[in-house]
């Protein structure tokens, strides 16, 4: 997508470098940081300089290449075999993080010039995700009508993965499309990803928007000015149930009573057939500070981190909520839209994913 008219990725790689647009500091400066080595990349994760589920998956298999650009050659797997498990400590849900780690991994493995094969590997995957996220657009672009009014929570565009973005690429489609769109980005609270990340996002790609209150979706779905939601996914179970940024759950429950079609979008790679269901899924706790501070600037420009809370009182952060699959109309998928059921991940399992 552009910036200033100019092309950029989410995060790319030149070598032993990886650079990564800064989200911390967005939409205030806009920053790229270069990450010389995997254990800059693992920080890059944990402080959400990139943070997103497909961003983690990019991010975290141009770490474990870094890893295998840094190892001394006759340690070569003792020392990238302890990034693997750094890499893999640096965020929990998104299920992406793990996919990409692997995958590099084990092709490496399986090769006889292992550093090498993970670089290809990597672009490869990377490749992938962005020609994946296109596709989601396009299938998603379709359930979006002219005139229609759409909620989505957190930020599930460009910059939570490498290009386009997961419930924010239909928006895209139909807006250059030139259907007439309207987009209610929820500011998702404690980090702002829908005030901060989305809001950037739209206006870049002038699409109609406003930002609203975390507990202002309810009410406008009552009073019928949310014709659909989308959102992002960082970990699908087996049957459907979906793990996304903290606020889904209520959103969707609320679109379910007030007969608002929700749906969830996002590629192959962020099913987890290994979990049967949501309560398989790990649910990330963030610091409190998060909770208790905010970041922003003042008259002067001065970015600034200023308490917000009652002093000295303790706050609780989880990172994400579990959908039920029941709540869910349906998952925009690179592959086309499918029911959130298990029949229907089954097929999509037997069809593309394999084991
Ligand atoms: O904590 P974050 O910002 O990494 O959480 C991101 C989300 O929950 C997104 O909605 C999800 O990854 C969307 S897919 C790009």
């Amino acid at each position: 997508m552009k910036v200033n008219g100019q092309d950029f990725k989410t995060v790319w790689r030149e070598g032993a470098s990886v650079f990564l647009i800064e989200q911390n500091i967005l939409p205030f400066e806009f920053k790229i940081f270069e990450s010389k080595n995997y254990i800059q990349t693992c920080l890059a994760i944990t402080t959400m300089l990139v943070r997103g589920a497909i961003a983690l998956e990019a991010a975290a298999a141009y770490a474990l290449v870094q890893a295998f650009l840094e190892a001394p050659t006759n340690d070569l797997w003792n020392y990238v075999d302890k990034a693997k498990k750094e890499i893999e400590a640096t965020r929990p849900t998104a299920v992406n993080l793990f996919y990409a780690v692997k995958r590099v991994y084990d092709t490496a493995k399986n090769s006889i010039d292992p550093v090498a094969a993970s670089q290809v590997e990597a672009e490869k995957m990377v490749a992938e995700s962005i020609t994946a996220t296109k596709k989601i657009g396009e299938y998603g672009a379709e359930l979006l009508k002219d005139g229609m009014n759409i909620e989505t929570h957190c930020n599930a565009g460009w910059l939570g993965c490498v290009d386009w973005g997961t419930a924010l690429s239909p928006m895209y489609i139909a807006h250059r499309a030139g259907k007439k769109i309207f987009v209610y980005a929820d500011e998702t609270r404690p980090r702002g990803q829908g005030s901060r990340l989305t809001a950037w996002e739209l206006q870049n790609e002038g699409v109609p928007h406003a930002i609203i209150p975390d507990n202002a979706g309810a009410h406008l779905m009552s009073q019928g000015k949310i014709d659909l939601m989308i959102v992002g996914a960082d970990r699908i179970a087996s049957n459907g149930d979906t793990a996304n940024k903290i606020g889904t759950l209520e959103k969707a429950i609320a679109a379910k009573y007030f007969g608002v079609p929700f749906y969830v979008a996002a590629p192959l790679a962020t099913f987890d057939l290994h979990c049967l269901s949501g309560k398989d899924i790990k649910i990330e706790e963030r610091g409190e500070d998060e909770v208790l501070f905010q970041t922003g600037v003042d008259e002067a420009g001065q970015l600034k981190k200023v308490l917000v809370c009652s002093p000295g009182s303790h706050a609780i952060n989880p990172g994400f909520d579990v959908t039920p699959a029941e709540l869910i109309s349906g998952i925009i998928t690179e592959k086309g839209i499918i029911p959130a059921n298990t029949e229907s991940i089954k097929q999509l399992q037997l069809l593309f994913l394999g084991d």
